[in-house]
């Protein structure tokens, strides 16, 4: 069966916005551990964070936090640098995966260039394995990378559907089947198949035509569903507790 992990950074993003100078603060909301086990109790098969250099969204004790209180296992997303490599081997994620870090981009914008940088990838492949992590390299759907990723030691690829989940027409087949070729040299080659984002509701069946796929990687569409599914509910309990104001006596 497919497996679902679920990407909490931006519960972290909302937070950042109003406490993160504040972080200590009992105000401090939304709280990402509460969130973890919200998605554990909704089906989540491993909880994913990505600490970035910029910390702009999950900071470094989110992460040992949720390890701590959620008991699924955690996929660790870092840049190749000593400071997360340092992280992960305190953490012992079950899983870590390695992508690129732009500190311009909005979001992870490409692939690992795997193939380019095989000697230093190859190093903190071997530590974090050697700490205990399963390692998987975030890379494009191009065969390159794939036969890079095994070479250099990694246990799984995570493919990006970024290009897929954006593109339209005779593009998005082809997207489609860039990403079946690279699951199909990954599973050949003994390395698990995972992929992720841009995957929402709307596009998901329209992956369950790659073979060999193990996990996928949800974070945007889901937490942008579950604030639209809840602000209903939310904007309700304020208006009851609203309505035991008495007014001037
Ligand atoms: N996988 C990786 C490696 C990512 O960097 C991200 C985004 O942080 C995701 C999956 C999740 O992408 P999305 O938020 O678009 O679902």
């Amino acid at each position: 069966m497919l497996k679902l992990g679920v990407n909490i950074d931006h519960v972290a993003t909302i937070r950042q916005a109003r406490y993160a100078t504040m972080l200590d603060s009992k105000n401090a909301e939304p709280d990402i551990v509460m969130a973890a086990l919200a998605a554990r109790r909704g089906g989540a098969d491993s909880i994913t964070m990505h600490v970035r250099g910029d910390r702009r969204h999950v900071q470094e004790e989110d992460v040992f936090r949720v390890k701590e209180a959620c008991k699924l296992p955690i996929n660790f997303e870092m840049a190749s640098t000593a400071e997360m490599v340092a992280i992960a081997l305190r953490l012992h994620p079950e899983f870590v995966c390695l992508v690129p870090e732009n500190r311009q981009e909005i979001t992870t914008e490409g692939g690992l260039d795997v193939s380019e940088q095989k000697e230093t990838l190859r190093a903190t492949v071997g530590a974090l394995r050697d700490g205990g992590s399963k390692v998987s390299m975030f890379i494009d759907p191009e065969e390159e990378q794939v036969r890079a990723s095994r070479e250099i030691g990694a246990d799984m690829i995570e493919l990006h559907t970024g290009s897929f989940a954006n593109s339209e027409g005779s593009i998005r087949k082809e997207e489609l089947t860039r990403l079946a070729a690279a699951a199909r040299v990954g599973s050949q080659l003994g390395l698990g198949v995972n992929a992720g984002h841009g995957i929402n509701y709307d596009n998901l069946e329209e992956l369950f035509g790659i073979p060999h796929l193990e996990e996928l990687n949800i974070g945007h569409s889901i937490i942008s569903r579950a604030v639209m599914i809840g602000i209903e509910q939310a904007v309700r309990e304020m208006v009851v507790m609203m309505a035991g104001y008495g007014g001037e006596q």
